[in-house]
């Protein structure tokens, strides 16, 4: 049992057994490590082809490790993260390695890597998404960390995660904290994409009153195009799901109060630290803060309503709604990316924005094929300074905007808070103004606080004493 397994997990919940699995079925010698049995029992259960096997004592696990050990959890993100790595350090080898798997904090993982660097260990963050099924059949991966450390669990990551025209989905993010950096604005992204996806359902639903079979159909018939993508994927799915309990769709019973475990805001957090907008994002997290409050959106619905304007032509509807979808999708994309960007020359992270397009195409939760044409710009011109700044996405875009202002006056006059739209929309505007009223805002403070400012025709700061004419 001696030294004999290539790669021990701990934490055998199903994202950690399915990992295990699909390493297995890859032909790595693999073992995990629970403190409840129960976990263990299941991963014989379900690994009994390859005669899978788990520890029920931490000790035994570790002395079952090749060296050096590569030793990953998949266990909460948070306190559960230290404590484990406090059970884990005594009996450990210099040179062993240890990859946080969960969506942990990027500034947690960076107090871990460079505690446990005085120790000898060499500790990774790695986001995985894709979910269940992913972890089992291929997800994405976004290892980051000591670069000659990653090439000695490589080959099992590169063999396991998703696949897109032969390439893996997994690569070497960077240096730090870079990996759970980059999957928490992946989730960011998935955030807006959720919403963007719920703003979609309620115009359909309530500007063109489709019912659950039409919302289907419309979905259906725009993921054969441009929009094809897991997360319309699964939303189309949810539309024809029927409640076992009332006989109806089970959309239509389940609370409209979204929860969340906190990768959205801690981007949106990040974003004002850095001082780069992503505005779309932020109302995502907010849309499902403003969800909560349930009792004061019903009364204020009864004090407050809104009268309904019907859509001349409902067709033509449908059509700019899809516009707007897809430029939706492209500004959350684009925010999630220029945060990146900054975040790279800010946390010195030597990000590639070609290589993380590259991974997120397949496996993970926001993968869609526009990510191909988001991975061509970047090829194409590594700098890019902006998504918005690629010649081929700026000829998409000139196709969707008018479409999309129309979505969103036609939501505005009828009521009907469309958040993501509308700020994606204000975004995009606010990028190719030539020409911001901010210089007012400038005025403003140097009235008031004598914060001085800048002028079009002569460098320097000046000041002025604005009411000398007053
Ligand atoms: C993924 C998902 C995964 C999880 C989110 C959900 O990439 O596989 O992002 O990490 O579904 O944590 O987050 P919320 O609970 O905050 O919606």
């Amino acid at each position: 049992m001696k030294n004999k397994y290539t790669l021990g997990m701990i934490g055998l919940g199903t994202m950690g057994r399915n990992l295990l699995l699909n390493m297995a079925d890859n032909g790595f010698q693999v073992t995990g490590y629970d403190k409840d049995a129960r976990m263990l029992k299941k991963l014989e259960e379900d690994g009994k082809a390859h005669n899978l096997k788990g520890f029920e004592s931490l000790e035994d696990f570790i002395q079952s490790l090749e060296l050096p050990r590569r030793i990953m959890l998949l266990v909460p993100a948070g306190k559960i993260v230290d404590s484990v790595i406090q059970e884990l350090v005594p009996l450990l080898d210099k040179g062993d390695m240890i990859i946080d798997s969960g969506n942990s904090h990027f500034t947690d993982t960076s107090r871990r890597a460079i505690e446990l660097s005085d120790q000898g260990i060499h500790f990774f963050g790695m986001g995985i998404s894709g979910g269940e099924e992913g972890a089992r059949f291929g997800p994405s991966m976004m290892p980051g960390g000591d670069k000659a450390a990653y090439n000695a669990v490589k080959p099992i990551l590169e063999a396991v995660s998703a696949k897109v025209n032969g390439d893996p989905c997994v690569a070497y993010i960077g240096p730090g904290a870079s990996g759970h950096f980059v999957k928490m604005v992946h989730n960011g992204i998935e955030y807006s994409m959720m919403q963007i996806l719920a703003e979609t359902y309620d115009l359909l639903k309530n500007v063109l009153g489709y019912n659950n079979e039409q919302i289907y159909n419309t979905f259906e018939k725009w993921n054969n195009g441009r929009l094809k993508s897991f997360l319309l994927e699964v939303t189309r799915d949810i539309f024809k799901v029927k409640d076992k309990k009332t006989g109806g769709y089970l959309i239509d019973v389940i609370k409209d109060q979204a929860k969340s475990k906190g990768t959205g805001k801690w981007t949106s957090q990040v974003s004002m630290d850095l001082q780069l907008p992503i505005p779309t994002i932020n109302e995502s997290v907010s849309a499902r803060d403003l969800s909560k409050f349930k009792e004061l959106r019903v009364a204020l619905s009864q004090a407050l309503p809104h009268q309904q304007i019907k859509v001349e032509d409902a067709a033509a509807f449908e059509v700019q709604l899809e516009q707007a979808l897809y430029f939706a999708m492209i500004t959350s994309y684009a925010q999630g990316l220029h945060l990146l960007e900054q975040a790279s020359a800010e946390f010195k992270y030597e990000l590639n924005l070609k290589e993380i397009s590259q991974i997120w195409r397949g496996g993970c939760i926001i993968r869609a094929v526009l990510l191909e044409d988001i991975y061509q710009a970047y090829k194409k011109q590594p700098e890019l300074p902006h998504l918005y700044s690629d010649e081929s996405i700026q000829n998409q875009l000139k196709e969707i905007i008018p479409g999309t202002r129309n979505v969103v006056i036609t939501a505005l006059k009828n009521g009907i808070a469309i958040p993501c739209f509308a700020s994606a929309l204000t975004y995009y505007d606010s990028l190719r103004t030539d020409k911001s009223p901010l210089n007012l805002t400038q005025a403003q403070r140097d009235f008031f606080g004598a914060h001085t400012f800048e002028r079009i025709d002569e460098e320097g700061i000046f000041h002025a004493d604005w009411n000398e004419n007053n």
